[in-house]
């Protein structure tokens, strides 16, 4: 697509000059991330009241997301034209359209062309059109994203012409949302600033030792009694929270209402949600809850703090499994997504090593040692997973005794070549790049408590998420890379998002954008004016990008 300017009646690229073709290293627009081929030309749109928006009636979603925050801070009446079929700008509009749209930008792609007297947005798919709604927002002001009325900005956005699609297709963020709980519309906040990255894949670490967060109808007590423990535990102050019940009791869980609403939410982010139910290890809450599924028959705890814990399922019970398989049946119904994570890490082995019936079922079937029962359990759901038209999908460990035949791997502590080569695909979050909860500076004494570590802004921005070792023809199988805010030690939204911004905004320039244009100096300059963004969004972030001392918002 080429836009038309309606008024010259001539090709857009070719009517105005082009004031610069666009490099990472220059002055230009603050998008992040990074379109992958943009030019710059003179002049700008200025959106004024009378500006139509103009949609065909199949994309009024994206369009909907645009005129809701164009209306909130600019004022402006901003009508929409919904009749409108056609794949040429309109003086005084901004366009949505699929028709005549260029199908090799793929699913994500979209072109937006800025004329002085039109907008135009052609994509092929909705998905598409959403993008290229988030890269024209981050070309007006940014108070742009304000909630409330601004008056005195010039609401005007430069001339460019814009061709966009991602590098990869797995651009993703894990919140663990057992350590520390988050409701409904602190999820949510994450998924608007994710849509704001263009980041599509929500990891929700619904499930672990400390705490059971999605009610299954089945099983009542995985949320009446797994949901909540004694106390807010991992040495934190009991005042970071505020997630307690009448009694005291800290924790929480989505009911499948909440569920069905956050993915409806993220879903119209064109977000997809994968939701992680962890087996056999990490599994203490619901044990406690059905102790009967364990090789010890309990008693459980939830454990107050950190570590890896004995609540670990038991294969040699038949049981267990109509548990897990009754268990994931509920969360098919709620999650449409393609893929389901199992989780599969840092099983305790102990546990199955002490089971006479571990024992006897390792030797009834052939298995050599505990890694191998792993992956036979491991094997058993990913056959029951794709029974039903899913994917499964689990971190590294699920390598140890044999991958099982469909599985995908999350590599958190290697893996990737392996899986790739023998044809698995592949999520990248290595946690010497991508994980979130360790500290953002060496200077711990200004930041807030973490788990330890360190990860700074640059260090995730230099991610290359294809291993080298990785011979080429295997290269496909790297879905791309998500980064994992474990949250032990962070009890708020407020402290999560200081951890998650602005490393995340890193990863998604990672995630999109051409390597070859990614210069740390020129994404730091765009960064400030994202700030200003996130100001307007009410985003928490750390809002110094080096080594130096940082607010603390955990004070
Ligand atoms: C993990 O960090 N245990 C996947």
């Amino acid at each position: 697509m080429k836009i038309k300017s309606p008024t010259a009646g001539i090709f857009l690229g070719v009517s105005l000059a082009a004031i610069s073709a666009f490099g990472a290293d220059t002055n230009g627009p603050a998008i992040i991330p990074l379109p992958q081929k943009m030019e710059l030309h003179a002049g700008a749109f200025k959106l004024t009241p009378d500006t139509r928006i103009y949609v065909d009636s199949a994309s009024r979603e994206a369009e909907f997301f645009l005129t809701d925050r164009l209306r909130k801070s600019t004022g402006y009446p901003l009508k929409t034209d919904t009749k409108f079929l056609s794949s040429t700008a309109i003086k005084n509009g901004i366009l949505l359209t699929t028709k005549d749209a260029n199908t090799n930008l793929g699913a994500e792609g979209y072109e937006l062309g800025i004329a002085p007297d039109s907008v135009m947005i052609c994509a092929p798919t909705q998905a598409g059109l959403f993008y290229g709604v988030q890269t024209l927002l981050q070309l007006l002001p940014p108070e742009i994203f304000s909630a409330n009325l601004i008056t005195n900005v010039d609401w005007q956005m430069p001339c460019v012409q814009i061709e966009d699609w991602p590098r990869f297709k797995w651009r993703g963020l894990m919140l663990d949302v057992s350590r520390h709980f988050y409701n409904k519309s602190q999820v949510e906040t994450i998924l608007d600033a994710m849509a704001l990255h263009k980041l599509n894949m929500f990891h929700w670490h619904l499930t672990d030792d400390q705490g059971w967060r999605i009610e299954i109808k089945k099983y009542p007590k995985l949320t009446q009694i797994g949901a909540w423990r004694a106390g807010v535990g991992f040495g934190l102050d009991p005042k970071s929270t505020t997630a307690y019940d009448p009694d005291g009791r800290y924790g929480g869980y989505y009911t499948q209402k909440d569920i069905r609403e956050v993915v409806a939410y993220a879903a119209a982010r064109h977000i997809t949600i994968v939701p992680e139910i962890e087996m056999p290890g990490h599994s203490s809450a619901a044990l406690v809850a059905y102790p009967q599924f364990s090789c010890t028959g309990g008693p459980f705890t939830i454990p107050l703090k950190g570590g890896v814990f004995n609540g670990i399922y038991n294969p040699a019970n038949d049981e267990t499994f109509k548990f897990l398989d009754d268990v994931l049946t509920e969360v098919f119904q709620l999650f449409p997504g393609k893929y389901i994570h199992i989780g599969g890490d840092e099983v305790p082995k102990d546990t199955w090593k002490n089971s006479p019936d571990c024992q006897a079922l390792m030797k009834r079937e052939g298995l050599k040692n505990e890694e191998e029962l792993q992956s036979w359990f491991i094997r058993r759901i990913e056959k029951f997973v794709s029974a039903h038209g899913r994917t499964m999908i689990g971190w590294s460990e699920i390598l140890q005794g044999g991958l099982a035949s469909n599985a995908v791997v999350m590599d958190w502590i290697g893996g990737a070549t392996e899986a790739a080569s023998s044809g698995h695909d592949v999520v990248m979050s290595p946690t010497g790049y991508c994980y979130l909860d360790l500290y953002q500076s060496k200077d711990r004494s200004t930041e807030p408590h973490a788990i330890g570590g360190f990860i700074s802004l640059g260090k995730i921005y230099s991610f290359a998420p294809t291993p080298e070792n990785l011979p080429k023809q295997y290269e496909s199988h790297i879905l791309g890379a998500q980064a994992n805010l474990w949250t032990e030690c962070i009890p708020n939204l407020n402290c999560a998002e200081y951890m998650i911004f602005p490393r995340l905004t890193a990863l998604a320039e990672v995630d999109w954008s051409p390597k070859s244009t990614r210069n740390f100096d020129d994404f730091s300059r765009r960064l400030q004016i994202e700030f200003q963004r996130f100001d307007r969004l009410g985003v928490n972030y750390r809002r110094i990008t080096t080594n130096a001392p940082a607010a603390n918002p955990a004070k």
